[in-house]
């Protein structure tokens, strides 16, 4: 919106030129000072500019006529500088993944531009800057008109003092959102000396600390706070409740507060907007509330708030959105809540209400448009021929029994639908099915409908029917539709009266999702006409038969999941043109041949678990740079494993930014985000994640030669499986090399040598299994090798602790242990496929926090966007994002 604006500014400016030229009063133009030319100049010399924006800048030239330069008209000195960069999401990117910037500033961010004695309104936002230079700035900052400052969104730049801030003592608006200042552990003194603030932006900073301590902040005349989506972690501080009468937006989402909201009424009587929601807050939720006459949105969801919904509510008559979805709010809908005549929004999702909803709760609404209700001791009981004032955009019902609300058809402006976790009736079906072709939006999950789909023609742009024991064949899609999600049904036959059978128009969908079905026959060869898709799921059905040729046709596909199916024969070439894979995922199948040799770049996961693939590991593989998940295991792979695995730049380094398995659709009419699950064989449990690791899984092959060093320079590995093979060796003690590394198994191959006692620093080592092979020597004592002797077993050369054979250099200082032949004994009965938590001693790994169990919904989208859209429409509104 900023950059929109300044360059609707400069355009502006650029055609009153224009016209001035045009006419006499072209003479009358300023030119620019000379030493602010230079202080200009010398910092262009020291940035970098890919695309050449600052082409303008060169000496002897007027600077007022410089890119992003306004000139004072009188004076000739600099007031403005606005640079921002204009960056164009991708119509699909990864989730995480920020826009491309390569045609955007970079470089150094030298502040010594604060010289510029005019300036009042200095723009970099959204470029690529680096580092951030202050510390010549000293006497010389004399910006006393600096008005505007915006260098959010330079996601490189770390602040590691904030103190040059409060010489900028005219300061209105700040904005710091998505630059590192955690290091600055004093940001809010700096920023509290300011005391002409208005604005203050400090989203996504990873601020860990809010000064719970400090008394009083003086903002004087603050009116935003924006500490959104940050690392805190504290109780509400006092001083947020302390800050001045003019504040009229307090938004606190998405951090992690703890804490209660304090019981005493804090001074925020013309307070218009409070958002807290998603942090760690508790407890009752305070009377005080009842007296912000003011107020016109209250967001507390995703809290741990408890007790009832206070009656003292129904008195905030501004309010026009209440959302409390997400807390353990308990007892009855209030009554008093019918007094809230302007509301538009009602979101009371996902709580433990109790008592009886209906018509009675809801008569005073007639401005309503979103309504949520879904909890568990909830019961729905509204008169059938009831007709409410409302009519509304968006509904959420989870938990109905019996029958659905029969107003429902009654809402013909309706285009969001999410109905969760009901068994009422949706019979009859005809009519419902009828009724969803008004809307944009069409979420069921988790609801036994088990009605038949075959035939039923699909319309809605997203189409989200996740778990809901579907019957039947192929539905029909209208050349509308961009989603189209039917995993975890029990649709059966085959697919191909869906994708061959010729529509109208072009298909628009990207997402295609049948996975968790009983879905029988072949791929079909009719994938030319779906060249849109993206993702596409068919995993866990009974599929057989080729990938057809057709499928080459789909070059923006990015996910392909295949497994679980009985196909076969080989990996088509033809599969090169999809250029885009991320993953690939085609495990317990019947696949034969070669691992393919020509696989596309840009894939991050590659799974080709248990089928037959045969031959060597190609080094071409070495090339995947962007390669994280590479799960081999259970085929019949033979000769060495290649030397080159240290090429895959991803697998050196266990950064986080773009390991989500999901992606946003960048639409003019839709922006939609969609996080998917991948399954990865880690730690002995197979799990769906949201997060690829550094995964390398080549178990149960017949891999022989040596494990070559290189594999111990992949400093970025979490869990490295070579067991049940025919390797050779011994471990390096390198080894220490993989810090990050949770899940190491060696077992059941042909390792000899001794245990590097380098191996006791791998400090997120949680699972160890060395067993089965010929390793000899004393096990180095640590706390992560030493608890259990499941790791070591049939190793026949080991001893020492965990293992009751003494070492023969340490037999002086202990005596023979007597229950030692007995324990040795039992060694091979032990199962050995096997993994051991070592329990105490280990660090928690990296990752571990991440990993999550998802039964039935692969793809998260549904339910939470319907939320997350009202949040972000509020908080566009107010100007917060
Ligand atoms: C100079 O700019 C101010 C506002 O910035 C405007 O009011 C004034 O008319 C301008 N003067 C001339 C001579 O253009
Ligand atoms: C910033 O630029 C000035 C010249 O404008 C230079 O003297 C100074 O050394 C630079 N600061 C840093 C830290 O590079
Ligand atoms: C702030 O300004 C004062 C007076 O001009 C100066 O002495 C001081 O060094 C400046 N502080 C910083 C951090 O630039
Ligand atoms: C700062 O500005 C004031 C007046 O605007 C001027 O008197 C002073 O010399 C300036 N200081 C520096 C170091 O440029
Ligand atoms: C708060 O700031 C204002 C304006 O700078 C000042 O007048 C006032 O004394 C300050 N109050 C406190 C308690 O520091
Ligand atoms: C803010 O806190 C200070 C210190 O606790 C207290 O003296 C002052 O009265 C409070 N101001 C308001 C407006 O509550
Ligand atoms: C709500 O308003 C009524 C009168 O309109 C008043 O009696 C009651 O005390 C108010 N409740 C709260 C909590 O402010
Ligand atoms: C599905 O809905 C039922 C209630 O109808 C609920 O008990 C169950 O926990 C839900 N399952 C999931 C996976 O959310
Ligand atoms: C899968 O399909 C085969 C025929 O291709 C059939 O024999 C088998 O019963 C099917 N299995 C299931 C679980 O439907
Ligand atoms: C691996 O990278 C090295 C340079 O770092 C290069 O010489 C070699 O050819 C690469 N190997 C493969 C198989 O890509």
């Amino acid at each position: 919106m900023n950059s929109f604006l300044s360059i609707f500014r400069l355009f502006f400016l650029s055609s009153l030129c224009l016209i001035m030229f045009n006419s006499v009063t072209c003479s009358l133009t300023v030119h620019c000072n000379e030493k602010d030319t230079n202080i200009l100049l010398k910092f262009k010399q020291r940035l970098t500019d890919p695309s050449e924006l600052l082409s303008s800048w060169f000496p002897n030239s007027d600077c007022c006529e410089w890119r992003g330069v306004t000139c004072d008209n009188i004076t000739g000195r600099v007031s403005e500088l606005s640079l921002p960069c204009d960056t164009i999401p991708s119509q699909i990117t990864a989730l995480g993944e920020i826009d491309d910037k390569s045609h955007c500033l970079s470089g150094e961010l030298n502040l010594s531009l604060l010289k510029l004695e005019y300036l009042n309104y200095l723009d970099l936002s959204n470029n690529d800057f680096k580092f951030l230079q202050f510390n010549s700035m000293g006497s010389g900052g004399n910006s006393t008109n600096l008005h505007y400052l915006d260098l959010s969104l330079n996601y490189d730049i770390v602040v590691h003092n904030l103190h040059w801030i409060s010489n900028l003592s005219s300061l209105q608006y700040l904005n710091l959102g998505g630059v590192h200042i955690h290091k600055e552990i004093d940001w809010l003194q700096s920023v509290t000396l300011l005391p002409s603030l208005l604005e203050l932006h400090l989203r996504d900073c990873q601020l860990e600390t809010m000064y719970p301590f400090l008394q009083y902040a003086n903002f004087t005349s603050l009116q935003v706070l924006n500490l959104a989506h940050n690392d805190l972690v504290s109780e509400l501080p006092s001083w947020l409740f302390n800050l001045s009468c003019h504040i009229s937006h307090i938004n606190l989402f998405n951090n992690q507060i703890h804490g209660e909201l304090p019981q005493a009424f804090p001074n925020l009587r013309s307070i218009k907007s409070l958002v807290f929601s998603k942090n760690y807050l508790k407890g009752p939720l305070p009377n005080w509330l009842g007296q912000l006459e003011q107020l016109q949105r209250l967001y507390l969801s995703y809290n741990y708030f408890s007790g009832p919904i206070p009656s003292c509510l129904g008195n905030l008559s501004s309010l026009i959105e209440l959302v409390l979805n997400s807390n353990q709010l308990n007892g009855n809908l209030s009554k008093d809540l019918g007094q809230l005549l302007n509301l538009e929004s009602l979101l009371l999702a996902e709580n433990s209400l109790t008592g009886t909803v209906s018509e009675r709760n809801l008569l005073s609404f007639s401005n309503l448009k979103v309504l949520s209700l879904n909890s568990p001791t909830l019961v729905f009981d509204f008169d059938p021929e009831w007709t409410p004032p409302y009519q509304l955009q968006a509904v959420e019902f989870g938990n109905v029994r019996d029958k659905l609300p029969e107003w429902l058809f009654t809402q013909s402006s309706l285009k969001d639908l999410v109905i969760v976790d009901s068994t009422a009736s949706f019979e009859p079906l005809e009519k419902f099915w009828n009724f969803s072709k008004q809307l944009d939006n069409f979420y069921l999950v988790n609801n036994t409908i088990n009605g038949d789909i075959s035939n039923v023609l699909l319309s809605p742009k997203i189409v989200w029917l996740v778990s809901n024991n579907l019957r039947g064949g192929m539905p029909r899609l209208s050349a509308e539709v961009i989603v189209l999600c039917l995993y975890n049904n029990s649709l059966s036959g085959p697919i191909s009266p869906l994708l061959c059978n010729k529509m109208s128009n072009k298909s628009n969908l990207i997402h295609f999702d049948m996975g968790y079905n009983h879905l029988s026959g072949d791929l079909t060869d009719c994938w030319n006409d779906w060249k849109s898709l993206v993702h596409v799921d068919l995993g866990y059905n009974n599929l057989t038969g080729k990938i057809p040729h057709s499928m080459s046709s789909l070059s923006n596909l990015r996910f392909l999941y295949l497994e679980s199916n009985n196909l076969f024969g080989e990996v088509p070439v033809s599969l090169k043109n999809c250029q885009n894979l991320w993953i690939l995922d085609i495990g317990h199948n019947n696949f034969s041949g070669d691992i393919p040799n020509w696989l596309p770049q840009s894939l991050k996961g590659l799974k080709l678990r248990s089928n037959q693939f045969s031959g060597k590991i190609p080094t071409q593989l070495c090339q995947l740079h962007s390669l994280m998940v590479m799960d081999f295991a259970s085929n019949g792979l033979s000769g060495a494993i290649p030397n080159c695995l240290h090429n895959i730049t991803a697998m050196l380094s266990s950064d986080a930014s773009t390991r989500k398995v999901g992606f946003v659709i960048n639409l003019p009419s839709l922006k939609t985000e969609i996080s998917c699950t991948i399954t990865m064989l880690i730690k002995g449990n197979e799990l769906e994640y949201f997060n690829l690791m550094n995964v390398i899984d080549l178990s149960n092959n017949n891999l022989s030669g040596s494990v070559p060093l290189e594999m111990y320079m992949l400093t970025g590995i979490q869990s490295l499986n070579l067991s049940h093979n025919m390797l050779s060796g011994t471990i390096p003690k390198e080894i220490d090399n993989l810090e990050p590394l949770e899940s190491f198994d060696l077992s059941r191959n042909l390792f000899s040598g001794e245990i590097p006692q380098t191996m006791s620093s791998l400090h997120y080592l949680e699972v160890l299994n060395l067993s089965f092979n010929n390793f000899m020597g004393k096990i180095p004592s640590g706390t992560q090798l030493g608890s259990s002797n499941l790791s070591y077993i049939g190793n026949s050369g080991l001893c020492g602790p965990p293992l009751s054979k003494i070492c023969p250099q340490d037999e002086k200082s202990h005596n023979t242990n007597p229950r030692e032949e007995e324990e040795e004994g039992n060694e091979y009965e032990v199962h050995s496929w096997f993994y051991m938590g070592l329990g105490i001693g280990f660090a928690v790994g990296f990752w571990g926090v991440l990993g999550t169990i998802f039964f039935n919904r692969r793809c998260r989208h549904a339910y939470f966007r319907f939320l997350h859209r009202t949040y972000d429409f509020a908080m566009r509104k107010m100007n917060f994002m």
